[in-house]
């Protein structure tokens, strides 16, 4: 049986582990952080402490990293510095994501496909405001773009020069993102379709994965605040694999990427995360991120028909490139349920209808293989929620999300918002218009 720490308690992790006990059915799943998780997936429970604590109190066969800012922090080489075998990218690959400053220029220097762009360094406000002042009213919407991490928050697309000149002094003066706006990439404005495509990545090959279409705006119709994403669907509807549009993201994004990490000498394992946007019939990188993306992982994985956990055991042993991996012919839809006066100040302690905890006896055997050949299936992830006196509560602002995979991508979309709309809590947002128009079920 495999014993793997999974680390993060979110609904990307929560798709993750749940990938894992479908494929392996004798995998155990450990959880390091205070998660409701295991109160509903079996094969998996909670065994609390720091990441390398519990790795070595439980003996663990491996270690699977999922949220950016341990990735960045460097968790993976503190890992396997102590004998863990890890599955994520080392500090130094990580940076990928974590400095939006070093990512522009390993594009650069690869010939990665991206926008144009001019980086500011901490104390160099007035240089960038000089820089903004040149510039043409016809270069404007400009995009900024905070160095380091800002949970999804750091960019900010500016449609004249009085909103940028003021976005600058956000960022840099009053350090809105704290650390994060220190450095300020500001960046061509791009206009067309997004798509995100995940990877596996051995260090000397890389498989995508099918593309999805995140939805990060809170509001129907693209509205609003950005969010940490508030549905998707997979494959993305205008971006499929086999399409001119996906030969060249492996040209010029994919390839010009691996060559990058080859030429740098990572000792790289783990995904990949290609935020990209389509214009004029061309791929453009808008950033990477060095993990599953959240809620693109609860969309995608449920399509793989390989055990995630042999995927990842190939690359472990740097043999990616003779894995096999199969996708299933269908369609994912993910709808996000998330709290009221989310992504503000999202409100917690509501219940949350509906939800049966599994019996806890239940072992690694029951994770049974789902059934969902033919008709739609479903499935829950729970991120900002915890379990107490008897129910599932709100705990965070993006509380939980639906999935349902089913033949066509209407299906998907039907089954997974029937299966939110039979689980409310009070004040419940959500967008009807993940992968589609509106989607009306209640009257
Ligand atoms: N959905 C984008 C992210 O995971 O950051």
């Amino acid at each position: 049986m495999k014993k793997i720490l999974l680390v993060g308690g979110g609904g990307r992790e929560h798709a993750i582990a749940h990938s894992i006990v479908t494929g392996s059915p004798n995998a155990e799943i450990l959880f390091c952080q205070d998660c409701a998780i295991p109160r509903l997936l079996a094969g998996a429970r909670l065994s609390l402490g720091t990441p390398l604590e519990v790795a070595q109190r439980e003996a663990v066969d491996l270690v699977i990293v999922g949220p950016e800012a341990p990735l960045v922090a460097g968790l993976v080489d503190e890992l396997e510095t102590a004998g863990l075998t890890v599955f994520g990218p080392p500090q130094a690959a990580a940076r990928l994501e974590g400095s939006k400053s070093f990512a522009k220029s390993f594009m650069g220097q690869y010939g990665v496909r991206t926008a144009a762009c001019e980086v500011f360094e901490e104390g160099k406000a007035a240089a960038a405001l000089q820089y903004l002042e040149q510039l043409d009213e016809a270069d404007f919407p400009i995009v900024l773009k905070a160095d380091g991490l800002a949970a999804g928050k750091g960019v900010l697309i500016c449609e004249q020069r009085e909103t940028a000149l003021q976005g600058i002094r956000s960022l840099m003066e009053d350090r809105i993102f704290e650390g994060a706006g220190a450095t300020v990439v500001i960046e061509e404005y791009l206009q067309g379709f997004e798509a995100s495509v995940l990877a596996f990545c051995d260090g000397n090959s890389i498989r995508p994965m099918p593309g999805a279409k995140d939805h990060k705006k809170i509001f129907e119709g693209e509205r609003g605040e950005n969010t940490g994403g508030m549905g998707c669907v997979a494959p993305h509807p205008m971006f499929r694999e086999g399409s001119v549009l996906w030969e060249d993201f492996e040209q010029n994004i994919l390839q010009t990427t691996l060559q990058g990490i080859r030429d740098r000498g990572w000792d790289f394992c783990g995904i990949i995360f290609f935020g990209l946007i389509i214009q004029d019939e061309q791929c453009y990188l808008l950033e990477y991120n060095m993990r599953f993306g959240d809620p693109e992982a609860q969309t995608v994985l449920p399509l793989l028909d390989t055990p995630l956990l042999d995927i990842v055991q190939s690359c472990l042993m740097g043999r990616l490139a003779e894995q096999e991996i199969r996708w299933k012919d269908q369609s994912s839809c993910t709808v996000v349920a998330a709290a009221e006066h989310y992504p503000r100040s999202p409100v917690a302690g509501d219940l949350i209808e509906g939800l049966q905890v599994l019996p806890q006896q239940a072992g690694p055997q029951q994770a049974a293989p789902e059934k969902m050949e033919t008709g739609p299936s479903s499935r829950l992830y729970l991120a900002g929620t915890c379990h107490k006196e008897g129910g599932f509560y709100t705990a965070g602002g993006r509380v939980l999300a639906w999935n349902a995979t089913a033949p066509d991508l209407e299906q998907a979309r039907f089954e997974a918002y029937r299966k939110l709309e039979a689980h409310p809590f009070r004040a419940m947002q959500y967008r009807r218009d993940i992968g589609g128009p509106i989607v009306e079920l209640k009257k």
